[in-house]
């Protein structure tokens, strides 16, 4: 099914469109297309796994071995890591939000030629060790791609204390030729150095062996310089005290069954939430909103 704009002023090629079709592994997906970009989003995990603007290679990194089936984790794209991130006993890494399908509740193509969709995380019985919560994602793709995780607190009694994460994986010409800068200062803890807490001492951070850093109660605007794709990232963020900064590097990348043995010379991830000590407690009735721009221009 494919739907168009029809109300307002925009120009006809301002239209944005939706298309539902069978993604991989006959996954659900919508596609997405607007005057400057495209995006396709899955259902399983409401997960994006593309955005690309006209005439720019894709800004997000994809892998070539993921899997796309019921129950595992989409390899690249921007993984939604909800209601805890990294390790828990007994529990899968990062949450059951990314392995859950998630349901479409409103697409809706302004007149300015954006388009926005609306996905619900249903309740599945993985939900119950928690209190009452709603979880919505919201997309809006145009020159750039703004996405927004709500979580509503809907106890009357209980507290709700969760982890949030958009792990994104950023398309990049060559991983050791990039800088990303937004971090100097910033305390963080360095999971590759058993979780020691060091300070960032750089201006422009540089990937030259094994990253995984969580950076603690940061606010700030992230930009990746990438000189080999002429291009500069800019993610920015609000109800966000958290940014992850991980390459997984020449072992690691042997390790996992879903990524090639090479293909982390072609991403980093920088992510945005609230993630360890900045983990968020949510009062009966309260809402969390946690959100992410991602832009992109010609480096100068
Ligand atoms: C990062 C973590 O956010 O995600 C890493 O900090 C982890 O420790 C990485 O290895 C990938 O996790 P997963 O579960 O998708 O393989």
């Amino acid at each position: 099914m494919t739907t168009n704009a029809s109300a307002g002023k925009a120009t006809p090629e301002a239209l944005g469109r939706v298309t539902f079709l069978d993604g991989q592994g006959e996954l659900p997906m919508l596609e997405i297309s607007t005057a400057w970009s495209t995006a396709e989003i899955y259902l399983h995990g409401a997960h994006l796994t593309q955005f690309k603007k006209q005439h720019e290679p894709p800004l997000l990194f994809m892998s070539q071995c993921s899997r796309f089936t019921e129950g595992q984790p989409i390899r690249g794209g921007i993984p939604v890591i909800f209601p805890w991130f990294g390790a828990r006993e007994g529990l899968a890494q990062h949450g059951f939000a990314r392995v859950k399908a998630w349901e479409l509740k409103e697409f809706a193509p302004a007149p300015d030629g954006s388009v926005s969709v609306r996905l619900r995380l249903p309740d599945y019985p993985e939900a119950a060790a928690y209190a009452a919560f709603t979880a919505d994602y919201i997309v809006t793709v145009n020159q750039s791609l703004t996405l927004q995780l709500v979580i509503t607190n809907q106890s009357p009694d209980a507290e709700f204390i969760f982890e949030n994460c958009l792990h994104t994986y950023f398309d990049v010409g060559d991983v050791t030729a990039i800088s990303i800068r937004g971090l100097k200062g910033v305390s963080y803890l360095d999971k590759v150095a058993g979780f020691v807490e060091k300070t960032e001492t750089s201006d422009a951070l540089r990937i030259a062996s094994e990253v995984d850093r969580i950076y603690q109660n940061t606010t700030g605007t992230v930009e990746i310089l990438d000189p080999r794709l002429g291009r500069k990232i800019l993610v920015e963020k609000q109800g966000s005290a958290s940014t992850v900064v991980w390459n997984p590097w020449i072992a690691k990348a042997r390790q996992m069954p879903d990524f090639g043995d090479e293909e982390y010379e072609r991403m980093i991830c920088v992510e945005s939430g609230n993630v360890a000590s900045n983990s968020i407690s949510l009062p009966p009735g309260g809402t969390s909103t946690l959100t992410v721009k991602l832009s992109s221009e010609t480096l100068k």
